[in-house]
């Protein structure tokens, strides 16, 4: 009993150690942030049976990207902004590579970790899973905007994919203290 639960715990290690491996390139500039490489083994080792007769390359399926939830909230002053959205995958892994904005002209990419934020220079799209930017992690960070955005207006974001190209979002200005992700 103690002998099969202890496999079971070093089999999930194994797991967790090889999507690390796979996602190492990305993570290298930011210690513990295993969220992304968890999600990925545990879909991509049920996604292979799910196809009809299909081939065991699911990480060579074309992504399939949605954007949704994206907003800012309204800056106190034009020195800097921060952007949130979730990226849905019902496909193969892909690679958010870089955010532009006509908001700002400097965006950048940052993780949060135990309350410290770092830059990343990308951010892993798992397949048939979600990579999101929320508050307390993910960012997209906005410094020297061009204008201060209010409430109500809309800014325009360009995600940059590795293999899916650019994704135009319209993004809402809310108000600053907006948290859709408060319940979850
Ligand atoms: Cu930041």
């Amino acid at each position: 009993m103690s002998r099969r639960s202890a496999y079971r715990v070093r089999a999930r290690a194994a797991a967790l150690l090889t999507a690390g491996v796979l996602g190492a390139g990305v993570l290298a500039g930011c210690g513990a942030d295993s969220d992304g490489g968890r999600a990925a083994g545990a879909d991509g080792a049920s996604g292979a049976g799910a196809g009809a007769g299909a081939s065991s390359g699911s990480a060579s399926d074309a992504p399939r990207l949605t954007v949704g939830g994206a907003f800012i909230p309204e800056p106190v002053t034009t020195g800097m902004a921060a952007g949130f959205f979730t990226v849905e995958n019902a496909g193969g892994a892909d690679t958010l590579t870089s955010v532009t904005s006509d908001l700002a002209a400097k965006v950048t990419l940052h993780s949060t970790t135990g309350g410290t934020m770092r830059e990343r220079g990308s951010f892993p799209v798992p397949a048939h899973g979600t990579l999101t930017f929320g508050r307390g992690g993910n960012h997209v960070m906005f410094e020297q905007l061009t204008h201060k955005p209010k409430v109500g207006s809309t800014v325009h974001m360009e995600l940059h994919f590795k293999r899916s190209g650019t994704v135009d979002v319209t993004v809402p200005v809310k108000p600053a203290t907006y948290n859709p992700s408060a319940s979850s």
